[in-house]
């Protein structure tokens, strides 16, 4: 169930990999320079600007500091980052289509650096959105975060899920259920499938050393997803508007660390009242 990973890091298998330091201080590195990238976005997500130059804009970052993109070749993916807009609920493409005013955009990154991954996401809010978009974001926020504050040695991964699950659906917002986290590491994707929703008690039993993303998209209305023919975007069947937060997580022996907090402060949008 449970392997070293200092003995095959790099290799993706059905067991779950426990991180000992080292992987710790990649994942620290990697995380962080993810994050800065997302901090460098924020000025840049103005009304008028496309998505494909955000993403030229993120490509550019990583390879300043050294790291490669890890979704370019990804299962065919081309771009570095996914750009989601108000009903897209993850996988966005960059294109030609412009920031426009009242936009909800999650931007989600991948970066490979020294062989780690750090994997986050983060919703910008384009001039002045709805109330409900921002109470949409807020609660997505609060609610990976609720998910996140139960993560320790002997809690299960239905802990995580309820928490998350509890906080949406208190809201009358639902969680997607198509998409999951993910074990992260030297590996993009690796076991095991982190739930969004699920039962205390129930579930894997976490352990120091576990690295994971949690990644929960919540939807104003209804939790019916649906892939356009680009084989990536995923939407909303109803249309309504889908938000998305992505942290990396580790189990400490105490507790967790987040790999992936912004340097900047940056984690939550700028929001016009109104
Ligand atoms: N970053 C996404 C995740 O959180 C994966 C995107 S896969 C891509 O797991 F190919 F679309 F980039
Ligand atoms: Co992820
Ligand atoms: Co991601």
């Amino acid at each position: 169930m449970f392997v070293d990973a200092t003995s095959n890091a790099a290799r993706p298998t059905t067991h779950i990999k426990l991180h000992g330091p080292e992987g710790f201080e990649g994942m620290r590195k990697a995380g962080q320079l993810a994050a800065a990238c997302l901090d460098m976005l924020v000025p840049e997500t103005k009304i008028g600007v496309t998505t494909e130059r955000l993403d030229t804009l993120a490509r550019e970052f990583i390879f300043d500091h050294g790291a490669l993109p890890a979704c370019v070749f990804y299962k065919g993916y081309r771009h570095t980052i996914c750009t989601s807009l108000n009903h897209v609920v993850c996988h966005g493409i960059p294109g030609p289509r412009v920031l426009r005013d009242g936009d909800t955009l999650n931007i989600d990154i991948g970066v490979i650096l020294d062989g780690w991954h750090g994997d986050t996401s983060r919703m910008y809010a384009v001039g002045d959105t709805k109330k409900r978009d921002r109470r949409l974001m807020d609660v997505t926020y609060e609610a990976m975060m609720k998910g996140i504050s139960v993560i320790r040695p002997g809690a299960t991964l239905g802990d995580i899920g309820a928490a998350i699950q509890r906080h949406a659906e208190a809201e009358r917002m639902s969680i997607v259920r198509d998409f999951c986290g993910h074990g992260v590491g030297q590996v993009f994707h690796d076991p095991p499938n982190i739930l969004h929703y699920g039962r205390p008690g129930e579930g894997l039993k976490l352990r120091a050393g576990m690295i994971f993303t949690v990644e929960p998209m919540v939807n104003l209305g209804g939790t019916a997803v649906k892939v356009l023919n680009d084989g990536w975007t995923a939407v909303t069947k109803d249309k309504q508007t889908s938000t998305q937060y992505e942290h990396c997580v580790g189990v400490t022996e105490d507790g967790h660390e987040i790999f992936t907090i912004s340097p900047a402060g940056l984690h939550q949008p700028h929001q016009t009242p109104g």
